[in-house]
């Protein structure tokens, strides 16, 4: 039986990823390895050991380069410390991973195999051992409209992304939900009098908004309840956010085209926005196709791409029920709904998707490497 290092296994999408591993009975058919960096020697989960009782040092190459596969979720910086020394160690076995440290190297693979299991195949099929997890917004994205990229429908496609707060961590969600929570107080009083005047209340939540402290507001560095912010991850200082680059780099990467493929790479650009949902991502899509293609086929080819996607019928009562982070959190459902001929041109389509960022954006390909490697 394999043997199958856990790293990261407590944080939040380690958490999602155990729950999805109990749900599908993977610990059946693997012998798990509890990695710590904090409680090393303690006692590792008793319902999901056989063998190995004992939390492991995270950073113990030795004790890493004993399994077969070793998962992380533990975060670029463990990435960037432990992956070079265990391979320099002489380690062979398969690293998956959830960091985007490794994303772009040559010889690491963007999971997510109901897009791209013949990339995934083929790399295997050629030695391959890094297996990383995409962007979460990529990786919800392609779950929802690949179907018109491997018809090699697509001649460009912009992005509007409204970006949940669990996409930078659980502190963000905290801060996200406090900040609600201070907004609330600081004008429940008026809002308890129904002949209270609205435009009293907007007055004080803008300078309650203004007036939070940087504690506050230390994680997103401005207020985001009641508000948005238009810019995710770095700045290239080129005028595009990190978040914007990987919605070409990696929708490319994972199709196995572009850059490295001898192939040109399908431009896909736009703005990445957070907002105050929780824990889905959103995003409005238009696509220019390289043809004319009635809606009603566009639908067919996206229902029938995999298992998860949902068309949403295009009317209000439809999207209003099926198609907002609300309806999907905590689903494995990847609703695709707005799909509509846009006034540009007949080579026009808008459609509308949205995904659980901590399922099939972090953790469920993962788990689902970790299938194939075991097959
Ligand atoms: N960069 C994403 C976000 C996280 O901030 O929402 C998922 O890759």
């Amino acid at each position: 039986m394999a043997l199958v290092g856990l790293v990261g296994w407590r944080g939040m999408v380690g958490s999602v990823l155990m729950d999805r591993m109990r749900a599908e009975n993977d610990f059946a058919l693997i012998e798990p390895v509890f990695f710590s960096t904090s409680n090393v020697g303690g006692a590792a989960p008793a319902e999901l050991v056989k063998n190995e009782t004992q939390l492991q040092d995270a950073y113990d190459i030795a004790a890493l380069k004993r399994c077969d596969i070793v998962l992380t979720c533990q975060g670029g910086d463990y990435t960037t410390e432990v992956f070079p020394k265990l391979r320099a160690a002489g380690w062979n076995g398969h690293w998956i991973d959830a960091a985007s440290t490794l994303r772009m190297n040559p010889d690491a693979v963007i999971v997510l195999d109901p897009v791209n299991l013949p990339v995934i195949q083929n790399a295997l099929a050629n030695g391959g051992r890094n297996w990383i997890g995409g962007n979460c917004t990529v990786s919800c994205m392609l779950m929802g409209v690949g179907a018109l990229y491997k018809a090699g429908l697509v001649e460009w496609m912009s992005t509007q992304t409204y970006q949940a707060a669990s996409g930078g961590g659980a502190q963000h969600m905290r801060e996200l939900l406090t900040q609600y929570g201070t907004l609330n107080a600081e004008v429940r009083s008026l809002l308890d009098d129904p002949k209270s005047a609205i435009l009293e209340i907007d007055r004080k939540v803008i300078a309650k908004q203004r007036a939070l402290t940087p504690e506050e507001t230390a994680n997103f560095g401005v207020p985001l309840g009641g508000s948005l912010i238009p810019w995710i991850d770095k700045d290239l200082g080129n005028g595009q956010s990190k978040e914007e680059w990987k919605g070409m780099a990696e929708t490319n990467k994972i199709l196995g085209q572009g850059e490295g493929f001898g192939s040109p790479a399908v431009p896909v650009d736009g703005f990445c926005v957070r907002v105050g949902a929780m824990r889905c991502h959103s995003q409005a899509l238009t696509f220019k196709l390289k043809r004319e293609v009635p809606v009603a086929d566009i639908e067919a080819m996206i229902a029938a791409d995999n298992e998860w996607v949902k068309v949403v019928p295009n009317t209000r009562e439809a999207t209003l029920r099926d198609l907002t982070p609300v309806a999907v959190t905590g689903t494995m459902t990847i609703p695709v709904g707005r799909i509509r001929s846009l006034a540009m041109g007949p080579e026009y389509i808008g459609a509308f998707t949205i995904g659980d960022q901590l399922l099939w954006g972090a953790a469920e390909p993962l788990r689902r490497m970790l299938r194939i490697l075991l097959e």
